[in-house]
């Protein structure tokens, strides 16, 4: 399996793309399959959950290819709705196949979805909220059978605003009857950009980014083309890798007023950060500010998927830090492999308490999931000496050769096989 090499200690300098957002495109693909027709996806990251959302859809019988940023789909081709097991447990996102698979066929089988270990992931407030919409649900022998005759509009009242729950009904309820309400809904940016890609293709959404979004069923919906919105926690990553080298960078192509939570958060450290629409500039200081308390919450909160992140670079700050994770309950599987590189850090459930250090070692770490292995890579990108990032696939699930892009800034990063 694939490891980075990084050697410490050099400040990042330059400019770097952001490439387009994963948890944006994942939903827009699975969305296609609402309606019949050709589309093109662009700006799609190349990513392992990409490939897997592809290798998925084939699987149901959809055409497609991608090309650089570019997917091609043709649904015209839906043979299936029915997504084999081995599938389903490799990504979560595949759960966003139910909503729109039901109300293009009135069907589904799915299996329990797998996805990054960082916790509890229900999907509870996915089959209540389809449930209202007019559909049965059936467990047997570990799989998932939904069924539906005709969905219904119907007002939602969401326990929490889920982001793939809120996705999940918005797409089923483009083809139900009458009206859906969705109270509660989460109001992250992605969202958005799946309430633009639906109403290009003639549904009748109101109110994404807002806790209500309202859905007017509509008979049919076509096939468009789309262009995905920026990766915000890419850009995080990398401010935070610009500030966690004390080096100057410069983000193009990014959204920055989808992430002013954590440009704010980084600013308290000392982080210099001034921006265009669609570009940052991020010059890093040290020493490093530690910041009172962070709380991660859904949008517009801080994200739980900059917090790995958050905390190796506040593992280097003067003084101490608090982090409290309140989305998901065990997303602290980086922690330990920090604290061989170093770091003193300790937590209590739902918080950690980071007691800045002068110095990071570099060290073979592992990444346990997604945002924890861009964590390691920060912290090998500030330590001492050499660090070595086992299981690089997490990685690659959410960054598209991340090396590269460090490599561009001057980082020294290489990929061993
Ligand atoms: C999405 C993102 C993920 C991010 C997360 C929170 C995608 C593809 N992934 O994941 O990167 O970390 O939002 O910002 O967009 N929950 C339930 N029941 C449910 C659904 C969720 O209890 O039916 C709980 C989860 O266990 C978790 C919390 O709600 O504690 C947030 O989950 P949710 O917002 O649904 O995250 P995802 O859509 O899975």
């Amino acid at each position: 399996m694939d490891t980075l090499v990084i050697q410490g200690g050099i400040p990042l300098e330059g400019k770097v793309r952001v490439h387009g957002s994963k948890n944006a495109a994942l939903p827009i693909l699975a969305a296609a399959v609402l309606a019949e027709g050709e589309y093109l996806i662009d700006r799609v990251p190349e990513l392992l959950d990409i490939v897997v959302m592809r290798t998925i859809l084939q699987t149901l019988g959809v055409r497609t290819k991608q090309e650089g940023g570019k997917v091609y789909l043709d649904t015209g081709t839906l043979t299936s709705n029915e997504i084999p097991e081995h599938l389903m447990s490799q990504m979560r996102s595949s759960i966003f196949l139910m909503g729109p698979l039901l109300a293009r066929t009135g069907e589904v089988m799915v299996s329990r979805p797998g996805g990054c270990d960082i916790g509890t992931r229900r999907i509870d407030l996915h089959m209540e909220g389809l449930a209202r919409l007019g559909i049965q649900f059936e467990e047997r022998e570990g799989n998932i059978y939904g069924r539906t005759k005709k969905l219904q509009g119907a007002k939602i009242v969401l326990d929490y605003p889920s982001v793939g729950a809120t996705e999940n009904i918005m797409m089923a309820a483009t083809l139900a009857k009458g009206i859906t309400r969705i109270i509660n809904a989460a109001r992250e940016p992605e969202i958005q950009d799946l309430q633009s890609f639906l109403n290009a293709m003639g549904a009748r959404i109101a109110g994404a980014g807002s806790h209500m979004i309202e859905i007017e069923g509509v008979d049919r919906l076509h096939a468009v083309s789309h262009e995905v919105i920026p990766d915000r926690i890419v850009a995080g990553t990398l401010i935070a890798a610009a500030a966690i080298t004390g080096g100057r960078v410069t983000l193009e192509e990014v959204q920055p007023d989808h992430m002013e939570s954590v440009i704010e958060a980084f600013k308290r450290t000392g982080v210099e950060i001034t921006g265009t629409e669609s570009s940052l500039q991020v010059v890093g200081h040290h020493p490093i500010l530690s910041l009172d308390k962070i709380t991660t919450s859904p949008h517009p909160g801080f994200p739980t998927d900059m917090q790995p992140q958050m905390m190796a670079y506040l593992s280097l700050a003067q003084g101490t830090s608090i982090i409290t994770e309140t989305v998901f309950d065990g997303r602290f599987r980086h922690v330990d492999e920090l604290m061989r590189m170093g770091a003193k850090i300790y937590t209590d459930y739902h918080t950690a308490i980071i007691r800045g250090v002068r110095r990071l070692s570099g060290t073979r770490v592992r990444a346990t999931d997604l945002r924890a292995g861009a964590a390691l890579v920060l912290a090998g990108l500030a330590a001492e000496g050499c660090t070595v990032v086992e299981n690089v696939h997490h990685i690659d699930r959410g960054y598209d050769h991340i090396e590269r892009m460090i490599q561009s800034l001057g980082g020294e990063i290489v990929r061993r096989k």
